[in-house]
């Protein structure tokens, strides 16, 4: 059957010549469709007698077998090639170095407070807190700064809309009042124990320089006894600052100052004596003897008792550890300058 094996060669050249599957499937309709070459001869079977039928039945499903097997193996052939062209379009280059995971990381002022808190810890502190949103009284008033009082104007202050009694407080001072009043409240008629703890938190001021931001970071020491001195707070900050910093090479300058709540009051300014930062001062807080009047507004008697207390800034003490000149740079966000404090 001359006839049979042409068709099969026509169909064999029709498959291979099929660029793609949807080219195959048209191929495959015109032998092997409903109205195929190879269905057609089928068709004819029907006007031979029964042995030609059976005869050239078995030749037409031997050439339609032959078709069929040239599909499947052009089918497999054009799977594979689009297979292999996929792979190369989405080849990856294994050898590239990883973006790896990165865990979070603390920030470095964060990093300040965690370490502040276990020097003064370890020294007897406990740490305290206080709101952010204040009271007028506890920020000012109990703080011996009465409304009309100079020292009010030294604060820039954000107050709240609509709500003149409460103000986002401007420095950690008010926590202060808070403590005294709980303490003195628990002994109260008795003996007092000490009270010494320190209060670290955010603060507020309309302020904005490279080593003054509108939101930044202090934290309160206070000291109340009944023999608490100034020496005794010039002995914890330097103390402080020897642990904090890891050195010696220091200078620590207790400058006389002006707050409403402390007498005397002093502010406290740092040099590195040897570094990259060697002879640069940068205020680092203010300080002084807790004022009689505050400690009375905290419940305590200010006739048996004294206190020191001071207030840091976070922020600068960071500065100077990282040697960073610009403390916008913490509150900017920026991961590239972050993560150099987590490697
Ligand atoms: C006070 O806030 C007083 N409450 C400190 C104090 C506490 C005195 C207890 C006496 C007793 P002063 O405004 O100087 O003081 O701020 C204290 C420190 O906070 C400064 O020395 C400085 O280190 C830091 N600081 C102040 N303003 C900013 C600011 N805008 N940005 C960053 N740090 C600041
Ligand atoms: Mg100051």
């Amino acid at each position: 059957m001359d006839q049979l094996d042409q068709l099969i060669t026509e169909a064999q050249t029709a498959f291979s010549a099929a660029p793609d599957a949807n080219a195959l499937e048209q191929a495959k309709a015109r032998f092997l469709g409903k109205s195929g070459s190879v269905t057609e001869l089928l068709k004819g079977l029907g006007k031979l007698d029964a042995d030609a039928r059976r005869a050239a039945g078995a030749e037409i499903n031997r050439a339609k077998t032959a078709i069929e097997t040239a599909l499947e193996s052009r089918r497999d052939a054009l799977r594979n090639a689009q297979l292999q062209a996929q792979l190369a379009a989405e080849a990856l280059d294994v050898t590239l170095p990883g973006r790896g995971l990165r865990q979070g990381g603390i920030h470095p002022v964060n990093r300040t407070l965690e370490r502040v808190e276990t020097l003064f810890r370890s020294i007897g502190f406990e740490v305290a807190d206080g709101p952010e949103i204040e009271t007028d009284w506890h920020n000012f008033t109990a703080l011996n700064t009465p409304d009309n009082h100079p020292a009010r104007s030294m604060h820039d202050t954000f107050y709240l809309e609509g709500a003149s009694e409460v103000l986002l407080r401007t420095h950690t001072s008010p926590v202060q009042i808070r403590t005294m009043q709980t303490h003195a409240a628990k002994y109260q008629g008795g003996d007092m124990p000490e009270l010494r703890i320190i209060a670290p938190g955010r603060v507020y001021r309309v302020d904005s320089d490279a080593t003054h931001s509108p939101m930044f970071h202090q934290v309160e020491g206070l000291w109340i006894g009944e023999q608490i001195s100034f020496a005794g707070l010039k002995g914890v900050v330097i103390d402080f600052l020897q642990r904090f910093f890891e050195t010696d090479e220091m200078q620590v300058r207790f400058r006389p100052s002006f707050f409403p709540f402390t007498e005397p009051s002093a502010e406290i300014d740092f040099a590195f004596m040897s570094g990259p930062n060697k002879g640069r001062w940068l205020e680092i807080a203010g300080c002084g003897m807790v004022h009689p009047k505050v400690l009375a507004n905290g419940g305590i008697d200010a006739d048996r008792y004294t206190g020191f207390a001071f207030g840091m800034g976070l922020d600068r003490l960071t500065m100077l550890r990282y040697g960073v000149n610009d403390l916008r740079l913490f509150f900017d966000n920026d991961v590239r300058f972050l993560r150099q404090f987590n490697d």
